[in-house]
């Protein structure tokens, strides 16, 4: 069944956030947040409900009261189980799973002529399903909307302004990857990388090389924790600082960058 009337098309903003400081929302996405009726909030569990209030929280500081609609969902379990060349047709069937999520949302819960919007952690650009989920959802082909992309402060940028060090030395490439593929050794001709998704504590597999870490968990939030140093003396201190705050909140989000040779230019 196709939604909607012919010729009128939804409007879809998908905002990137900042990873955590409220103020990291940019001028166009306190702009965007204005111009939106509905906004739709993922909830991804108990755990990160502190990360669904810091978006209501948000709204309430920049929008006025009763002009706006919230409808929050809750997104659909992925399977972390499934590990080496089962891991992409899992991620596959979640995004599938939450593509019929978001469908269903912009067809029953945003009027022809209103404005959308999906709040994103960061920057949608990094890291994230949600553009590809809904290119998804315009394929399927049930319901149509235009949508534009707002970028936001990414995690990346956050902990590389805190610890006041680039990502990149001079002329030098940097790679940004996941704890996953880090198992499989630093990227050819790369030896500045930042680590995204790693629940595994990666970098313990270089304490004996000639690295340096600069580490930040919750970053932006009342709860940031920052290590910088060798990696020899820094991981076990991360690890341990790691372990407490996991055990006192329940949830981590960690990010940090691996310098190889740190001094060479
Ligand atoms: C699904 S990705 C989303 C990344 C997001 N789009 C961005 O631009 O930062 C989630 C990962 O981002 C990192 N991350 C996001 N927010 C963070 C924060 N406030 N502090 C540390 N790491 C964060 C962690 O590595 C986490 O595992």
């Amino acid at each position: 069944m196709a939604y909607g009337r012919l010729g009128v098309v939804r409007k879809i903003h998908v905002i990137g956030i900042g990873a955590g400081d409220p103020d990291h929302l940019t001028l166009q996405a306190v702009k965007a947040l204005r111009s939106t009726d509905v906004f739709f909030v993922l909830d991804k569990g108990e755990v990160k409900s502190d990360l669904t209030r810091l978006r209501r929280d948000m709204l309430e500081a920049h929008i006025p009261e009763g002009t706006y609609r919230v409808v929050e969902a809750r997104d659909p379990e992925r399977d972390r189980g499934a590990g080496g060349a089962a891991y992409s047709p899992a991620v596959g069937d979640w995004r599938s799973a939450r593509a019929g999520i978001y469908e269903r949302l912009i067809a029953e819960e945003l009027g022809e002529d209103e404005s959308g919007a999906f709040l994103v952690w960061g920057d949608p650009a990094l890291y994230d399903s949600t553009l590809g989920i809904l290119e998804e959802v315009l394929a399927r082909g049930a319901v149509a909307f235009e949508y534009e992309v707002v970028p936001g402060i990414s995690s990346v940028s956050a902990l590389v302004a805190r610890h006041r060090t680039g990502l990149n030395r001079v002329a030098r490439p940097v790679q940004i990857t996941t704890g996953r593929r880090l198992t499989e050794g630093f990227p050819e001709g790369v030896d500045d990388v930042v680590v995204m998704l790693d629940a595994h504590q990666t970098f313990r597999r270089y304490a004996e090389e000639d690295v340096h870490i600069y580490w930040g968990a919750y970053i932006g939030t009342p709860d940031e924790i920052l290590v910088s140093g060798p990696l020899a003396e820094a991981g076990p201190r991360i690890e341990r600082l790691r372990a407490e705050a996991r055990e006192r909140k329940g949830w981590i989000m960690d990010t940090y960058l691996l310098r190889r040779n740190p001094e060479d230019a």
